[in-house]
């Protein structure tokens, strides 16, 4: 894989507009995949995977799908409709849920979200789940490879341990990936890119640090030049 095929732009923005201009600023670098998430995606609907789409790039649709199997089936029936490369949902909705959202994957890679990393021990406690998150974090995704899903969204701190256990045949996507110069946002558990990279990440999400910079193309170019493994300008 290219490494700039490793980067994923979340699209985290409020107007459909502006994010096909970021589209059509970033891929003449090289930048072909984009995460719609639920905000854009509320708004908008299926016009905001077809900005992406229509301008050459690639979807992951992050709608993060929780609810009973038939339903999680017929809603990522519904993403392949769109065309999208990569879609998601929470191992935590149960095996049976997973296997029938696998069942209606017809093309999206099929991913799953473990334990938000908005949550810490004592959230998960207040579920009634005992285990530290990192066991949690584990203990999921060994359960959605067991499903047959095709990876799962990690930290960076989980990645190594995830990829030892679930082996190389799956995708690693890694949020909360900051280049060595920007600030961290409200991530609390931050990688640099080469660093995700070599925890066994294959793919890094990275939103505000390009979103929020006064030079995106700036900041995309250091990403992919930390990718390739060469450091400063
Ligand atoms: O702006 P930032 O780079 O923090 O954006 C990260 C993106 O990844 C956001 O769209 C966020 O919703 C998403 N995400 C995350 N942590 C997860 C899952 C998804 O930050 N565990």
């Amino acid at each position: 894989m290219k490494p700039v095929d490793r980067l994923i732009v979340a699209l985290d923005l409020e107007l459909l507009d502006d994010a096909e201009a970021m589209v059509k600023r970033l891929m003449p670098l090289g930048v072909t995949h984009f995460k719609v998430g639920l905000n854009l995606f509320t708004l908008y609907g299926p016009s905001a995977a077809d900005v992406v789409h229509r301008n050459g790039g690639k979807v992951f649709l992050d709608l993060k799908f929780h609810d009973i199997p038939n339903t999680v089936g017929n809603a990522v029936e519904a993403a392949s409709r769109l065309g999208v490369w990569m879609t998601n949902l929470h191992a935590q909705g149960g095996s049976a849920m997973m296997r029938k959202g696998l069942l209606f994957a017809k093309g999206p890679l099929l991913i799953g979200v473990t334990v938000l990393t908005s949550m810490a021990d004592k959230e998960l406690a207040e579920l009634g789940i005992v285990k530290p998150v990192k066991e949690q974090v584990l203990y999921l995704a060994r359960l959605a490879k067991e499903s047959g899903l095709n990876g799962i969204v990690a930290s960076a701190q989980e990645a190594a341990a995830i990829r030892s256990a679930c082996g190389n045949d799956f995708l690693i996507i890694t949020p909360g990936v900051r280049p060595s110069s920007s600030e961290k946002n409200d991530q609390q558990r931050t990688a640099t890119p080469a660093e995700a990279v070599a925890a066994g990440a294959d793919y890094i999400v990275v939103g505000r640090p390009i979103l929020e910079a006064k030079d995106p193309i700036e900041v995309v170019q250091s990403i992919v030049r930390e990718l390739e493994g060469k450091r400063g300008p």
